[in-house]
């Protein structure tokens, strides 16, 4: 096992495109870590560097403390599993798991008991006599991690190693794998698209764009506290809300509606500013006739026509359309088009309880939890309100949380004898 550490890295392909641009990551022993961003933000690539399958341009990638640059990939110890994993068709489940073994010429009798250990671990002992042309999707995709943590590796690199599966299966291989890197403790850095995966699995995620990092935090320090635009945008589905406001005294003028900030710290944050982004996560709205009135006091309340409703059963979406101011207009089509997100028009999305009756074409009364809103800065896409003291906490309880189910993972509740023996 061992931390990584990358320091200013730069990556520019032959053809000049910087596709990695000074990024400064520490991922921690034992740690997982999870990189996310739009298409070509150079997820891959800085994966590539790690291993060791793509040269650096500048900068220092050191592995356990050590500076491997300059050290071809076999010698830098780690696993990885790519999306497109290629199983060998003529070889057994066991031959495929031990391949890597076989090529480092480890006595058979090691070899028999490290593939059993991992076939074990991945509940795949009943199918080692099998040829991967007859498993499944799901246990093709745990042969190819087999592969990988059969080999003592100091650290596990995946790149978006369940986007070929269907949508069940990646939730089963989920858990899985967060399970399994919890029992193991191999640090690891994981590349994903998938909301859910970079939500759920990490310790951390870091978020990049264009090659640049932009944030790096627990999930929920990503969620409740955005450095910028583009991070508040790119995490959470659906996609917060950005509405251009002018500001009037504690008031924001929104083409929602005008509404207060009642809170003296984010009011601070907005300084001499005209014009500001408000940012709102469609969990941040309700129908006001569905909230109680202390509560409603407590935030504020807009009219506004809804245009569709989406009835999901546990919730419902409803869709505000709404006039923008045409630079901001642009500026915020931009930004989701460059989020992959497919919210051309300038609309709200806001998310109601099931059980609300707003019928869309009609004005409805919707209540804005005014407490939880962002403010913006439109020039530096800045995220004004970001409250420090609160992400310190929650990294806190991130920490927590970690060194409690790490623990949990490495006693199961059988007793000693249940322990898992490192692969
Ligand atoms: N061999 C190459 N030569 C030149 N440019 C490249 C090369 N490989 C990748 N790039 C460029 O580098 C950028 C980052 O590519 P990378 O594959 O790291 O993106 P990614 O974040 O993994 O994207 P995706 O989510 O689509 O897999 C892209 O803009 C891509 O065009
Ligand atoms: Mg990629």
């Amino acid at each position: 096992m061992a931390a990584i550490t990358m320091k200013n890295i730069v990556k520019r392909y032959g053809d000049g495109f910087p596709a990695v641009q000074e990024v400064s990551l520490d991922v921690r022993d034992g740690e997982f870590m999870i990189l996310v961003g739009p298409s070509g933000c150079g997820k891959s690539t800085l994966l590539r560097m790690i291993v060791g399958l793509e040269d650096i341009t500048s900068g220092e990638m050191l592995i356990g403390g050590k500076v491997v640059n300059k050290v071809a990939p076999r010698e830098r110890n780690l696993s990885m599993v790519f999306q497109n994993y290629a199983l060998y068709p003529h070889l057994t489940v066991f031959e495929n798991i031990a391949f890597p073994l076989r090529l480092a010429k480890t006595p058979n009798e090691e070899v028999n008991r490290r593939v059993k250990e991992t076939a074990e671990l991945l509940e795949l002992t009943e199918h080692l006599d099998r040829k991967p042309s007859h498993l499944s999707g799901g246990q093709r995709q745990r042969v190819a991690m087999g592969r990988a943590i059969v080999r003592e590796a100091d650290a596990f690199l995946f790149d978006e190693p369940l986007s070929n599966l269907d949508a069940k299966l990646r939730g089963q291989m989920r858990t899985e794998i967060s399970r399994l890197q919890r029992r193991l403790g191999v640090t690891t850095v994981y590349v994903t698209h998938d909301q859910t995966e970079a939500m759920t699995l990490g310790d951390r995620v870091a978020v990049l764009r264009k090659g640049v990092l932009q944030q790096v935090g627990s999930p929920r320090a990503l969620y409740e506290e955005p450095v910028n635009l583009f991070v508040a945008g790119f995490i959470g589905s659906p996609s917060m809300n950005f509405l251009p406001a002018s500001v009037d005294g504690s008031f924001l003028e929104t083409p929602l509606g005008r509404f207060e900030v009642q809170d003296e710290r984010k009011l601070a944050a907005v300084g001499d500013r005209d014009v500001v982004l408000v940012g709102i996560r469609p969990e941040h709205f309700e129908d006001a006739s569905l909230v109680g009135d202390e509560k409603k006091s407590q935030g504020s309340i807009i009219r506004a026509r809804v245009d569709v409703t989406e009835w999901l059963g546990n919730e419902q979406y409803a869709y505000v359309p709404y006039e923008a101011p045409a630079d901001l207009a642009a500026q915020l089509r931009d930004l989701s088009r460059e989020l992959d997100s497919d919210q051309l028009r300038t609309q709200a999305v806001v998310s109601l309880d099931a059980a609300s009756t707003i019928t869309p074409g009609r004005e409805a009364e919707l209540w804005i939890d005014t407490k939880r809103l962002h403010l913006f800065d439109p020039a530096t896409s800045d995220n004004l309100t970001r409250d420090e003291e609160h992400v310190a906490e929650l990294d806190r309880v991130a920490e927590e949380s970690r060194a409690a189910q790490r623990e949990a993972q490495r006693e199961p509740a059988e007793g000693p004898g249940a322990t898992v023996a490192e692969p």
